[in-house]
């Protein structure tokens, strides 16, 4: 195997293992950190701490936004949103999220149509959905447009994210970004009044269904998703990223069964009784 064929390799197998739930490695034997880092303080003096790291896009902001008032604030905005439009304008006026101040284009909010019974509820914004500023428009977005066509959801859907800038490098948003934008992806839930949810990967699952289970565990099976003011409850099925299944292939007959799983629920739900 060349070095390149070995890195790509590791790297699949990692996103593998990542995707699974897997977040972190432990050795045979115990280490003890809080020794070790004695050690360490004791060797060394402590350097002066570094100075604040200065907004990329030097507009004001919060350089690590008070996370509490961050959220009352998008609760408050969010809230006073009437329709999807006046939602999209909130976001993008939104300063609370610290995604925002790390490097992010745009706010991304969502696709697809506002009718739709079932919204798709990915992780966050990629480099093509941050330079589009629309969800899932990029190779992964691909696939699961190709996917939701296959399975007849075209134009049945819409799409946003748990977190609505591009989280740098393309990692996981962490629970805190995603609480913090969770008030506005609550009110496009109200807004739409879809039949069900799609939740496209670990990240979003464990956000909108508040569960600490891997993906591999959750995916294909249903789950009551209720809003925080408890005003609405939909059933919500968690599936495995498309860009998980970019690396997986073998992975996507089981996304496929999921997608069957859901179909079938909604063509029920619409079938005169
Ligand atoms: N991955 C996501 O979770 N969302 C997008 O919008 C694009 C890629």
């Amino acid at each position: 195997m060349t070095p390149a064929l070995d890195r790509r390799a590791a790297e699949a197998l990692l996103a593998f293992w990542a995707e699974a739930g897997v977040e972190a490695l432990y050795g045979e034997a115990p280490i003890d950190r809080l020794a070790e880092g004695a050690e360490r303080l004791k060797a060394k003096p402590r350097p002066a701490p570094p100075p604040p790291t200065p907004l990329r896009s030097g507009r004001p902001g919060p350089a690590a936004p008070d996370i509490g008032a961050a959220l009352a604030q998008a609760q408050e905005m969010a809230a006073a949103a009437q329709t999807l439009e006046q939602l999209a304008e909130a976001i993008a006026a939104f300063e609370g999220c610290p995604l925002r101040y790390e490097g992010a284009r745009q706010a991304v909010f969502a696709r697809g149509n506002p009718q739709g019974p079932v919204m798709v509820i990915g992780e966050g914004p990629g480099g093509d959905e941050d330079a589009q500023g629309a969800p899932f428009v990029g190779r992964a977005g691909q696939l699961l447009d190709r996917m939701l066509g296959a399975a007849g959801l075209t134009d049945r859907v819409f799409i946003t994210n748990t977190v609505f800038w591009r989280p740098p490098g393309n990692r996981t948003p962490t629970p805190a970004e995603q609480a913090v934008c969770a008030p506005f992806l609550e009110r496009a839930v109200a807004l739409v009044n879809p039949k069900m949810l799609l939740l496209a990967g670990g990240a979003s699952a464990k956000s909108v269904l508040k569960r600490d289970e891997g993906i591999l565990a959750m995916r294909g099976r249903w789950f009551e998703w209720k809003s925080a003011d408890g005003s609405l409850d939909l059933p919500a099925m968690p599936t495995l990223h498309p860009a998980f299944l970019l690396r997986q292939p073998a992975a996507k007959k089981k996304a496929w069964l999921d997608l069957l799983t859901l179909t079938e629920r909604l063509d029920r739900a619409g079938r005169p009784a």
